[in-house]
């Protein structure tokens, strides 16, 4: 049995039709139709129900066909990482979530770049869900994300939890919660920004989902492009936004910052690697990951997830 017979079954499964895959394979119907034929013969068992339409695979076949996805899957990366490792430049392909900009991530590239100076390192901004893709299809090296996303093909840290915090003008009303704290059900009847609007799943997904894990709707949740624009509106008095803690930094006039007191209000920082991945950027970016923590006196959780 050859990778192409897994190929091609996989694509009449997923196409639904053998005219849709031989189009998609580039190769003639009849010939498709043997090789399945073949493939069948060869496995002693038949993979799909005959005289089905749609087409539909027999248990059997459902079988096969998880495993021939993994196979492929799995070949696809092999290959990948094996051009990687025989690459002659050094590159290491970053992809990160902006957000990240205003945190560590910076302190922490510019380490790495220090160290390995012969380390060529590109980075690429991804949203963590585009990141995982970007992995398998060797575009990056290493993803710096901020959602709980699985794969089975992925490896990933949890680097930290970075607590959230509110953002508003300093004048608001909320602002006599500075010092106390308050909690999410407190600011239900106020207009939130949330951000980035695309591409989903985000930031703004993952707030959304700390509001439905405490059981609370916002009456005004108001989507804008970026954190940029959701500051501003909040320093022009047209509401409030919820931010990681560490991008209180960009500093932008007239606003204040009032604690979440909700153990939920948190965004988990992820590292994501490729599963089979062995190189040595791995263990030499994480060196810099925990000297960077330490430095800024900053709990390092290092958990798979
Ligand atoms: C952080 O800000 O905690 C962070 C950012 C990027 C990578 C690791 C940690």
């Amino acid at each position: 049995m050859e990778l192409k017979h897994l190929r091609y079954f996989v694509t009449v499964v997923e196409e639904q039709s053998i005219t849709k895959a031989a189009d998609k394979l580039c190769i003639a119907q009849p010939p498709l139709s043997r090789q399945i034929q073949k493939l069948e013969e060869e496995l002693g068992i038949t993979l799909f129900e005959r005289g089905s339409r749609p087409i539909k695979m027999t248990e059997a076949g459902q079988f096969f066909y998880e495993h021939s996805v993994q196979i492929l899957t799995h070949t696809a990366q092999a290959t990948s990482m094996a051009q990687r490792i025989n690459a002659v430049d050094q590159t290491v392909r970053i992809g990160y979530v902006s957000s990240l900009l205003y945190a560590l991530l910076p302190q922490i590239i510019y380490l790495f770049r220090q160290r390995n100076p012969d380390m060529h390192v590109e980075l690429i901004e991804y949203g963590t869900c585009d990141q995982i893709e970007a992995l398998k299809a060797g575009k990056i090296d290493l993803g710096f994300g901020r959602l709980r996303l699985i794969d089975p093909s992925i490896k990933r840290l949890l680097l930290r939890k970075e607590r959230l915090l509110l953002a508003i003008h300093k004048n608001h009303h909320l602002a006599e919660f500075i010092e106390s704290g308050l909690y999410l059900s407190q600011i239900l009847e106020e207009a939130i920004f949330s951000y980035p609007k695309t591409p989903k799943p985000n930031f703004a997904t993952a707030v959304q989902s700390i509001f439905t894990e405490l059981g609370l709707v916002p009456k005004k949740l108001i989507e804008v492009r970026e954190i940029h624009m959701a500051l501003g509106l909040v320093s022009s008095g047209e509401g409030i936004c919820l931010i990681p803690e560490t991008a209180s930094d960009i500093g932008m006039k007239n606003l204040a910052y009032i604690p979440i007191l909700d153990v939920e209000a948190h965004s988990a920082i992820s590292l994501s690697v490729r599963n089979m991945d062995q190189s040595s950027y791995i263990p030499k970016i994480l060196d810099c990951i925990q000297d960077v923590f330490k430095n800024e006196n900053i709990d390092l959780h290092m958990d798979n997830i």
